[in-house]
């Protein structure tokens, strides 16, 4: 029976006709900044996004982490949500390699506002690290893919600005964002200066991120890309599936939350299963289990009838919509789990 891969958007594969972009791509050497398809990519994310200049790297983690090493120096802080990707997910960069000390707030479903981060912002005192970056994730991956609401984010750019910290964005899934919020990219990436954006999750790329942000600070970021072994040479061929991607698969984002929201509610329809389907805002749902399941038992039932999730926690499990999962395959996912978790709960 075919898989139904509700890991991660990340496991999309590249279709037939962006394989096409890719054996038609023209290359040449990025590293010299001669490869027209990275050229061309750059600038439409920098266009799209209202920014002066992009630097295409080989991850989202890259693209932070750049992002973080070219805006901070040793020894500052940087102001995150405690579940931030950029804290918790990137094998402890933000230590190892940029060398700052991240200060750690609670958000509200990923949001963190103006008023605690003023609370945390260092005074100018020799006994502190200055407070050089505020870093937010939009869609928050660890809350629901949660949009960060744009007011919030104006507020806290307009005090980033007073008190000269700079203000960066994971973007992984911004166009998620986008697509359900109606909102266009530059409206939220007006308010940072700095945005991350992954072309390998749900724009379904194979490889790859844009940073985005002013010529300054890509070329410093582009300085550290050397540093940290990113500098691809005939990178076109991956650039070609990201300018496919932009020009194909962002509206079509709507399937994928549309999706999600099925599955939220055929979950939410299980007993066993806790889950507030309201919460569910672009394409990441992640539910808890009831009654004492045990969400690495539940993972190996379902993979016995070929629908992959992740167990994220003893009791917690993500599921991520993405193109590569058809409506009849949502369908046929939530069976499966309805059948998996009376099971399981009647044999717990
Ligand atoms: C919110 C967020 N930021 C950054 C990343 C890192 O992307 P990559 O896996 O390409 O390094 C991820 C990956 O899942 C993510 O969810």
């Amino acid at each position: 029976m075919e898989m139904i891969d509700l890991r991660s958007d990340t496991v999309t594969r590249p279709s037939k006709a962006m394989r096409q972009a890719i054996a038609n791509a023209e290359v040449g050497d990025d590293v010299f900044g001669e490869d027209p398809s990275v050229n061309r990519l750059q600038e439409a994310m920098a266009t799209m996004l209202g920014k002066e200049a992009g630097l295409f790297v080989t991850s989202g983690t890259m693209g932070n982490q750049l992002a973080v090493r070219a805006q901070t120096h040793h020894g500052e802080e940087i102001v995150v949500e405690e579940h931030a990707h950029v804290f918790n997910a990137e094998a402890g960069a933000l230590g190892a390699l940029a060398g700052v000390q991240a200060r750690l707030l609670h958000g509200q479903r990923g949001t963190i506002t103006r008023d605690q981060i003023a609370q945390v912002v260092r005074p100018k005192n020799v006994h502190y690290g200055r407070t050089a970056l505020i870093a937010v994730e939009n869609t928050h991956n660890r809350a629901n893919g949660a949009i960060f609401p744009i007011d919030v984010l104006a507020d806290i750019r307009a005090f980033a600005l007073e008190r000269g910290i700079r203000v960066h964005m994971d973007g992984a899934r911004l166009f998620n964002a986008c697509v359900a919020s109606g909102r266009p990219a530059r409206e939220y990436a007006r308010h940072v200066d700095t945005v991350s954006i992954c072309l390998s999750k749900g724009l379904g790329a194979p490889v790859g991120s844009v940073l985005v942000g002013d010529r300054e600070m890509i070329e410093r970021a582009a300085y550290y890309r050397k540093m940290y072994g990113g500098g691809m040479r005939q990178a076109g061929i991956l650039a070609a599936a990201g300018l496919y991607a932009l020009e194909h698969n962002i509206d079509r984002l709507a399937d994928d939350h549309a999706n999600a929201r099925r599955l939220a509610e055929g979950l939410a329809a299980s007993p066993a299963v806790d889950l507030n389907v309201e919460e569910i805002q672009t394409n990441i749902v992640y539910f808890g289990l009831r009654r004492g399941l045990s969400a690495p038992d539940v993972i190996t039932r379902l993979r016995e009838h070929s629908v992959l999730m992740l167990a994220t926690g003893p009791r917690t499990i993500r599921a991520v919509t993405h193109l590569d999962v058809s409506r009849a395959q949502i369908d046929r996912a939530v069976d499966v789990c309805q059948s998996v978790l009376a099971r399981e709960n009647q044999a717990g």
